[in-house]
């Protein structure tokens, strides 16, 4: 579900027509569109409303602070990773406590920052954070509420790279390590163990790996009371899959219908972290066609928007469905040049100097000149926010749509933003 609509054969970002962006921002830019943003946020909440959990977008799929700040105004909480996403959710005006912060390698800094601003709690990755968490707790005279983040190993039907969820991953401490943690936490004088989190990995598109981890960790949390522990806490990270191209991924109805009846049992709180549900079909990234070129093996549209812009294809191999921003066709070019034939296959490739830099292979494609401006969908989550100035390229402008206003939110950087941090030193 989303709000980019053909309407006479143009492409629509809710009311605003994308080739008219195109034109005035310059390409390649970044477009969101706020309704599907808050659509998606709410879909999910009223998915769960029986038992009102936290939900915590997920910073580091999109952390544009305008976006932030528009899931912020409507109670979501945020997902942070590092230092540099609780300075972002901060600026965004997310009430610290509602902010919980995973990661397995966070630093003395990161944790000290998240400590004074109280957020709501940690959630711990090995014993040696728990110990570093404490110190640095004690150091400053306060309490600190952290969860474990167990590791369920539970697979699930994702690209390996983002499973985070079996045995061998670096994520979270086993059941073992769970309950020594548990039995011996007065060990750990300024902390208090509150909860439990679990995160499978990213794109799932069923509920089954769901119903396993959480039917496993809620058998621990059960087994743990009969020792006298009792938590109040219990975040199941994020994941949800969308649409890219043929995936029938679970709705957030469906989602709900699956695991809300395990979770209605417990009086534990449940905190959400969704990521790629909320935004990932929310934005795409327009681009403009510089070349288009046949080899004797090849077809290739060239386009200004490079795997520097956008890394999933090259990362993952990750297919975005590539569209026109106008379906008109037979305006001829200015330049003779030669034009794309009518759906001929094409590899859609960037400028950078990496055979890796695509955005689609023998992709059949409709009749395409040099000029035309296309859209890669689905680049909400995980497109700007892994974004690089590898060879150098100013890394694009962000826009978002809210019904027939525009607002620019993040400038296009410039080729003074590049260098702004290189000295060169006086040999
Ligand atoms: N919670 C934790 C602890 C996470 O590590 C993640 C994502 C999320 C929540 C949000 O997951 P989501 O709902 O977005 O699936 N760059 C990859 C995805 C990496 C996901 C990393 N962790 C991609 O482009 O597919």
């Amino acid at each position: 579900m989303h709000d980019f609509v053909y309407r006479d054969k143009n492409l629509y970002c809710e009311q605003v027509r994308v080739e008219d962006l195109a034109r005035h921002f310059k390409t390649p830019f970044y477009i969101y569109s706020s309704k599907t943003i808050i659509e998606h946020y709410l879909k999910l909440k009223a998915a769960f409303r029986e038992i009102k959990p936290l939900i915590c977008f997920s910073v580091k799929a999109n952390s544009n602070l305008a976006i932030l700040k528009l899931l912020v105004d409507k109670g979501a909480g945020l997902d942070i990773v590092s230092g540099g996403e609780l300075y972002r959710a901060l600026k965004a005006g997310c009430p610290s406590k509602k902010i919980v912060y995973a990661s397995v390698g966070k630093r003395e800094d990161e944790i000290r920052a998240a400590i004074e601003k109280e957020i709501l709690f940690f959630n711990i990755e090995s014993h040696s954070e728990l110990e570093t968490i404490n110190r640095i707790a004690k150091d400053l005279k306060k309490r600190v509420s952290v969860a474990l983040r167990v590791n369920p190993d539970i697979e699930t039907k994702t690209h390996r790279y983002i499973r985070t969820a079996r045995a061998e991953d670096k994520f979270g401490v086993d059941f073992d390590s769970a309950e020594e943690i548990l039995l011996k936490q007065d060990a750990f004088s300024n902390l208090r163990i509150k909860g439990l989190h679990i995160h499978l990995g990213s794109q799932i598109t069923t509920g089954a790996p769901f119903v396993r981890a959480i039917s496993k960790v809620l058998n621990f949390i059960q087994y743990m009371a009969g020792a006298g522990i009792t938590l109040q806490h219990l975040d199941i990270g994020g994941g949800l899959g969308i649409v890219y191209d043929k995936e029938t991924p679970q709705t957030a109805e469906e989602f709900a219908r699956r695991v809300m009846p395990f979770l209605k049992r417990t009086k534990l709180k449940i905190i959400l972290e969704p990521g790629r549900f909320i935004v990932g079909n929310a934005g795409i990234l327009v681009t403009k066609i510089i070349y288009i070129k046949h080899t004797p093996y090849k077809n290739f549209i060239i386009v200004d928007a490079g795997m520097n812009d956008l890394i999933r294809p090259a990362l993952y191999g990750a297919y975005h469905k590539i569209l026109p921003l106008s379906k008109s066709k037979g305006q001829p070019s200015k330049i003779s040049r030669p034009e794309a034939g009518k759906n001929q296959k094409y590899d859609v490739v960037g400028p950078v100097c990496e055979s890796c830099d695509f955005f689609a292979k023998n992709r059949r494609l409709p009749e395409l000149k040099e000029g035309d401006y296309l859209a890669i969908m689905g680049a909400g989550a995980y497109g700007f926010s892994m974004a690089s100035n590898y060879n150098s390229r100013p890394r694009a402008a962000e826009v978002i749509v809210v019904k027939n206003k525009i607002h620019l939110i993040r400038k296009r950087e410039t080729y003074q933003d590049l260098i702004r941090n290189e000295i060169i030193p006086k040999l």
